[in-house]
């Protein structure tokens, strides 16, 4: 059985105030909740989120890191500095960075696999734009992004991976995919990580596979009723408390 999880995405949108707003409140209002939760702040913010979720089940991740060890990296994060603030968790490869940071499969690869020798759990973030959906390019696009963005992981770090399928042009639109429509894509992900190597089947059938793109309260319940769909990545409905507790709660 895998576990749900519902991921807040916090972009670059939230003041520190609203942060630590959120995080408390996400602290007084969650015991021992069913799915998951984690929050992805930015790294500005991660020492006094993570202080206020210290003692709490939810998980502060970073939204990104670099894949490298202490370096002459000028503005980066290494992942080595972020588990000094007890952060072990990262999103990689976010449609944002893919597209507006030119971060490519191949440096996302690099990403990846660093993160997961360090003992990261990493969501791994792929998904076709619209014009790639309008020409029938979306399941290329995802095969490419998870042959070369999951190129060389050994088996056993599979543990620690999760997908996050986000149609770009479902991120921020108001416009969700359908829960057929994601389904789709999910199973069809699920397959592809099962094709990657000898024996992979196994951990495809254990991998989370989480659907992002203008998750909201009303259409969570009719996205999680599917087979292959094992959470969500939220961005604008997570940044505000009561909009992301009625995800969880
Ligand atoms: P929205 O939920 O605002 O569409 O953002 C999705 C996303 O990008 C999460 O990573």
């Amino acid at each position: 059985m895998r576990r749900k999880i519902i991921a807040g995405n916090w972009k670059m949108n939230l003041t520190l105030a609203e942060a630590k707003s959120i995080a408390t409140g996400l602290a007084g209002k969650l015991g021992q909740t069913r799915p998951e939760v984690m929050v992805f702040p930015s790294s500005i913010h991660l020492p006094s989120v993570s202080e206020i979720l210290q003692n709490t089940n939810v998980v502060v991740g970073s939204q990104n890191a670099y894949q490298s060890g202490l370096t002459a990296m000028t503005g980066e994060i290494s992942p080595v500095q972020l588990k000094e603030l007890g952060i072990n968790t990262s999103l990689v490869g976010h449609s944002e960075r893919r597209q507006f940071l030119g971060e490519t499969n191949e440096i996302l690869n690099e990403k990846v696999k660093f993160l997961l020798g360090q003992g990261f759990r990493v969501i791994y973030c792929i998904g076709e734009t619209l014009a790639e959906r309008e020409t029938g390019n979306t399941f290329n696009v995802l095969n490419t992004q998870i042959k070369q963005g999951l190129k060389g992981i050994e088996s056993s770090l599979f543990e620690r991976l999760i997908i996050a399928y986000e149609p770009v042009w479902a991120i921020g639109t108001g416009k969700v995919a359908t829960p057929e429509q994601a389904e789709e894509a999910h199973s069809f992900i699920r397959k592809e990580i099962a094709g990657l190597f000898v024996g992979a089947s196994t951990l495809a059938e254990a991998i989370q596979i989480l659907y992002g793109g203008s998750v909201k309260a009303d259409n969570i319940a009719s996205l999680l009723t599917k087979p292959n769909i094992d959470g969500g990545l939220v961005g604008g409905a997570s940044q505000k408390l009561d909009s992301f507790l009625s995800l969880i709660i």
